[in-house]
């Protein structure tokens, strides 16, 4: 039996990576029971995880001994799960991304803290080995002084109107491209930065998916406490021209660079270095970093605090775009 007992709030696409990480740690961390307003999700769901099946999330938090919910809801549905969970006492892993506003923000942060609860964003792309040796090399001081940071999430999405669902309209996704997709290298973003973000402005685009009401590509510029300035691309449009950095940073003594697997840093001393590492499977290391911050009580890489630190960079690059100014982040 695990020792943490998680309830699944919706059993869908993403759920399926969720899981994954729950069987690989469940001596600490398992689920017990999943809600999904569809029933045969919920059914499904539950018959393959040997766990209690609810349509109403509330009834299940209400009548389940849970120590935990893991959000794995449409957007727009976050803060209302966040905020139920949290006044019931629950500790919560949350998709991206947090929230859709300035106000949801105010509603998770007062939740959380009113009640004690901790709060993960499931920002899993912090757990590339890549991304983590290079935190670790920056905070070490091997750039020194840090000037730029780049990233790039951009893949070539065949979404279609009968197959992209909630995504396809900003009332239930929050925007386009660029609060979904675009939440991984916005928060990689601020992780490699290492300071506050202060100002930002986008340029968004539909290139190819029509159909969406949102975005389908975006370019954004961010600006940081630490003098650090951010640029980032993300699209469904299309894939990267061969070569792109996955991420980059330029600081005063060189500078480091990774597509994702491997790692390369180059000092202006003349000093190259690649690092090939393992890779993992990001959402397993979520969750079991999850399981290891409620058990041993220890804050996770990315609470609440970043997840609306992202969002009020996103926030501020739509801004940006919608009045064709470099926006504050508030
Ligand atoms: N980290 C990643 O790489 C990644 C990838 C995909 C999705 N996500 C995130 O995961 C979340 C879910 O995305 P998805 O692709 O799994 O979507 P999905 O549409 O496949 O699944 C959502 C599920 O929620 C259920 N649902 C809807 N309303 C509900 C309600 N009121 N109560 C209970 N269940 C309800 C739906 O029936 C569905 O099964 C989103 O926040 C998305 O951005 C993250």
């Amino acid at each position: 039996m695990a020792q943490l007992k998680v309830g699944l709030i919706g059993g869908g696409g993403i759920a399926s990576a969720h899981i994954k990480g729950y069987r690989e740690h469940a001596e600490k961390i398992g689920i017990t029971a999943v809600a999904d307003a569809v029933e045969e999700t919920a059914a499904a769901r539950g018959g393959e995880l040997g766990a209690t099946a609810y349509t109403d999330y509330g009834r299940m938090i209400a009548a389940e001994e849970l120590d935990a919910v893991d959000i794995c809801l449409p957007h727009h549905l976050h803060r209302d799960a966040i905020v139920a969970a949290a006044q019931a006492g629950k500790h919560i892993l949350c998709e991206k991304p947090l929230c859709l506003t300035a106000d949801e923000a105010a509603d998770v942060r007062a939740a959380v803290s009113a009640n004690g609860v901790t709060l993960m964003c499931a920002h899993n792309q912090l757990f590339m080995p890549a991304v983590a040796k290079a935190k670790e090399l920056l905070d070490a001081g091997l750039l020194g002084t840090v000037y730029e940071v780049r990233t790039t999430d951009s893949f070539y999405n065949d979404f279609d109107p009968s197959t992209m669902g909630w995504r396809a309209s900003s009332k239930t996704s929050g925007g386009g491209e660029l609060i979904d997709t675009g939440y991984h290298p916005t928060y990689l973003m601020l992780h490699l930065a290492g300071g506050s973000p202060v100002e930002a402005t986008a340029m968004l685009s539909t290139h190819r998916l029509k159909f969406m009401d949102g975005e389908d590509s975006a370019q954004v510029l961010i600006r940081f406490d630490n003098g650090v300035v951010g640029q980032l691309v993300t699209s469904w449009a299309y894939q990267p021209a061969a070569g792109t950095e996955r991420f980059s940073v330029v600081g005063e003594l060189g500078s480091l660079r990774s597509d994702g697997n491997s790692l390369t840093t180059q000092l202006r001393s003349g000093e190259t270095h690649t690092y090939d590492l393992e890779p993992v499977d990001t959402f397993m290391a979520e969750i079991g970093h999850f399981a290891d911050s409620l058990l041993g009580n220890t804050r996770p890489l990315h609470t609440e605090q970043e997840g609306i630190a992202v969002l009020g960079i996103l926030l501020a690059a739509y801004e940006g775009a919608r009045t064709e100014t470099i926006a504050p982040i508030r």
